[in-house]
């Protein structure tokens, strides 16, 4: 099988680690060049709509937000154009809720297909395959390519309707960073009581602290090693769009506004390209 897949990113470039494992012939395309030069194997083009040259029909993007997924499809030399159709592209990038909606409004009415398709997980869980995909699309669309959404995850969640994919996926996203924020409180508290932060987190994890986030970013802090794998930057930009969210529904965000908040805080003091689990060891 040979796909495209744009994106080259931390998320991006695990991905797609895992797909040359599976012996899936790729073709890529990232705007810093560089990231694809450890990636021997990957049939690089200069171009995003270059890829339709190498014969594939399905296209992975793995973007930062949905401006650079605009562009990437639909601005100058983007994958969509006149002369293409009847091709699918498959959007792994967190969106914004309503940007999502006009994107694939756009790709269907280009003459090609549009499958909605955040996923749960971060680099170590992308370099196996085993991220959570939240599918939106029609079901015959899903039927026929749900066999390269299982690529990426091992659990497949589908929904009919645009939107309802991306707008849980930010939902999730606010819990990640609020549960990482109550774990920095925990984490600190027990040094202050006198524990080491090793015992701290090994009581956390036998207690009210045991989570998918404490287990995902243990070794992190236990080595304070901030190296990212999902950015500060990247955490703000989703609390940003979940906030719009909650704004349009009409719905409190007392607790989540304040955790976005901690967040911008940290980016401020230079600290946006971190991983978002070194809020343990910074601002207060
Ligand atoms: N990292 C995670 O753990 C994780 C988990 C789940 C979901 N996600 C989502 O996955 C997406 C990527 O995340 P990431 O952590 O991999 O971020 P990242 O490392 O910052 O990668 C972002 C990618 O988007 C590209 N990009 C940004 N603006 C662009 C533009 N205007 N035109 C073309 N390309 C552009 C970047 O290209 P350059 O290389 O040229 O900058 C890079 O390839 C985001 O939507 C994120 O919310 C990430």
């Amino acid at each position: 099988m040979k796909l495209g897949f744009i994106g080259f990113g931390k998320l991006g470039s695990a991905m797609v680690e895992n797909l040359l494992k599976h012996d899936i012939k790729v073709v890529g395309w990232n705007r810093t060049k560089e990231k694809m030069d450890t990636f021997e194997q990957v049939i690089k083009k200069d171009l995003p709509f270059k890829i339709w040259e190498e014969g594939v029909d399905v296209v992975v993007l793995n973007l930062f937000d949905s401006k650079s997924v605009k562009e990437v499809l639909f601005g100058e030399n983007g994958l969509i154009n006149d002369q293409v159709k009847n091709k699918i592209i498959i959007d792994t990038t967190t969106n914004h809720y309503e940007e999502v909606l006009e994107i694939s409004d756009r790709v269907i009415e280009s003459g090609n297909e549009y499958i909605e398709a955040p996923v749960i997980g971060s680099v170590v869980p992308a370099k196996n395959g085993s991220l959570v995909v939240l599918a939106g699309c029609k079901k015959v669309l899903f039927d026929k390519y749900e066999h390269i959404l299982s690529l990426f995850g091992n659990k497949i969640f589908h929904f009919e309707e645009y939107g309802v994919a991306t707008k849980f996926k930010l939902i999730n996203n606010m819990v990640l960073g609020s549960f990482m924020a109550v774990l920095k409180e925990a984490i600190n508290m027990a040094e202050a009581i006198g524990l080491d932060r090793n015992t701290a987190i090994n009581l956390l994890e036998n207690g009210a602290g045991d989570s998918l986030v404490l287990r995902g970013k243990k070794s992190k802090v236990l080595n304070r090693d901030y190296t990212a794998h999902f950015d500060v930057k990247t955490l703000l930009k989703d609390l940003d769009y979940y906030y719009e969210m909650a704004k349009e529904n009409n719905y409190p965000t007392i607790i989540s506004s304040m955790i976005k908040e901690i967040y911008r805080a940290l980016e401020k003091n230079n600290l946006g390209d971190k991983d978002f689990s070194s809020i343990v060891d910074e601002l207060y």
